[in-house]
């Protein structure tokens, strides 16, 4: 397992281009499922958790090859096998996408149910609850989702869950209802850009799907769809994940390839904390303030301040003058980063779903382990400004969800280096 070991004190500075973003095109991936014809997608990152998705589509029929652009070409040229097995929603729990579409196109599926992760309980509830009420007769077999449908109905779903919103589950049930009979309206479904991305995607394929972005989102079945060329959208988190960057060095970034309307929530915070933020069309100019001031956040759906963030925040807020409050309301259990920035001197007490962020004068580099992509990050910040070395372990985590962080981050001046083991 890689490591990744970072040089403590330089200030960030100059550009850096944000990718295509992994939540977006994760469901748009298994939505090719729904056509045998060519989808070809744009701009989406060469991630582990990508490579995962690809290898799983590839064992579900696909054949599937990045072209001379970059761009994925998939096409699925075999409907015999509708397993996603174990090993495979195991090590991505977003694998649960396919169930949707497997089901609505070849009629069956069966799916691992996934299990945990670092971040806390991950049920899937809501996806099942959404393709009973589309007329899947669905079982339990030795872990494994059975599910089976002749022919999916349109139908009226409610899917507020505990937490709010599904962003999967809303995308498994659009992509399901996309080649339903009749008309499916999804009430209480998820708002966030890539639920937006996925219904653009979907309707480029022939879907006839509105409202998407809201909480009422609207599809009206049709007979087959087709392939189609599509681009998705910059990755939100990544950006945020840069913006802190800048701030927690005390440096000047310049985010190119934003979509600054998809960042109101984290803008927002970070302007309350000091932070100097310039949006200039696409792009997002962040320079720091020398004084952080604490702030309180907690997390929610879209468009509220984002979970994706809130360890990389985290890092941030514990080098502010005082305390601040962060509230974690959809994985009550995201705090694995916690311990670990209490190792580089952070002062951080957990109470429930709420940590309190006793703001300190530095931290101080130490060994450090990832747990999950987004604590992972958090880790790579707060080593950049801690004082001497910080190492992170098992960056395979990071790995998930950022393409070659370290090489992005030392073109701006970090000095991180990876050690394979
Ligand atoms: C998506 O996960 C993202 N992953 C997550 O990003 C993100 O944290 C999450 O949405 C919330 O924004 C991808 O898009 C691949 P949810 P998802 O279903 O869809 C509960 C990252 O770091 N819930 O919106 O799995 C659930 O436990 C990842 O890139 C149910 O109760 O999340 C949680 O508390 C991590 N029943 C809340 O809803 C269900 O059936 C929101 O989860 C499903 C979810």
């Amino acid at each position: 397992m890689d490591s990744l070991v970072i040089q403590g004190g330089t200030r960030l500075r100059g550009e850096v281009n944000i990718n295509g973003a992994k939540n977006a095109a994760l469901p748009i991936m298994a939505a090719c499922l729904l056509t045998t014809e060519e989808c070809v997608i744009r701009s989406v990152p060469d991630l582990v958790d990508v490579r995962h998705l690809i290898s799983l589509l590839e064992s579900l029929g696909a054949k599937v090859r990045r072209d001379e652009n970059g761009a994925l070409r998939i096409k699925v040229e075999d409907e015999s096998n509708s397993l996603a097995d174990y090993e495979s929603v195991r090590k991505m729990r977003a694998s649960i996408c396919v169930l949707g579409p497997l089901l609505a196109k070849r009629g069956s599926a069966e799916v691992s149910m996934p299990g945990g992760c670092a971040i806390g309980d991950r049920p899937i509830n809501l996806h099942l609850r959404g393709m009973e009420a589309l007329g899947g007769s669905l079982s339990l077999a030795s872990g494994n989702i059975v599910a089976d449908a002749r022919q999916l109905q349109g139908t009226d779903i409610f899917l507020g869950g505990a937490y709010g919103s599904s962003v999967l589950a809303t995308a498994n049930i659009m992509s399901a209802a996309s080649l339903a009979r009749g008309r499916t309206v999804i009430e209480s479904a998820a708002c966030e850009p890539e639920i937006v991305d996925l219904g653009n995607f979907l309707n480029s394929m022939g879907a006839k799907v509105s409202g998407h972005g809201s909480h009422r989102i609207t599809i009206e079945g049709v007979e087959q769809l087709h392939g189609t060329d599509y681009t998705v959208i910059p990755d939100r988190i990544e950006a945020g994940t840069f913006m802190v960057a800048a701030a927690i060095t005390n440096g000047e970034l310049v985010l190119k390839n934003c979509r600054t309307e998809h960042l109101m929530a984290m803008i927002d915070r970070m302007q309350l904390i000091g932070v100097e933020i310039e949006t200039v069309g696409d792009d997002i100019r962040v320079s720091s303030a020398r004084r952080l001031n604490p702030v309180d956040v907690t997390t929610q759906p879209y468009p509220g301040f984002p979970t994706d963030l809130q360890a990389q925040l985290m890092a941030l807020l514990c080098l502010a003058d005082g305390n601040s409050i962060i509230t974690e309301k959809i994985f009550p259990d995201r705090f694995m980063h916690t311990a670990e920035l209490g190792r580089m001197g952070a002062v951080l007490r957990k109470e429930g779903p709420t940590v309190i962020v006793q703001g300190v004068r530095e931290l101080i580099g130490a060994p450090v382990m990832a747990s999950d992509l987004r604590a992972s990050a958090a880790l790579v910040l707060a080593g950049m400004v801690a004082r001497g070395e910080t190492t992170v372990l098992r960056v395979y985590h990071i790995d998930r969800g950022y393409e070659r962080i370290e090489e992005k981050l030392n073109a701006v001046g970090a000095q991180i280096r990876r050690v394979k083991e």
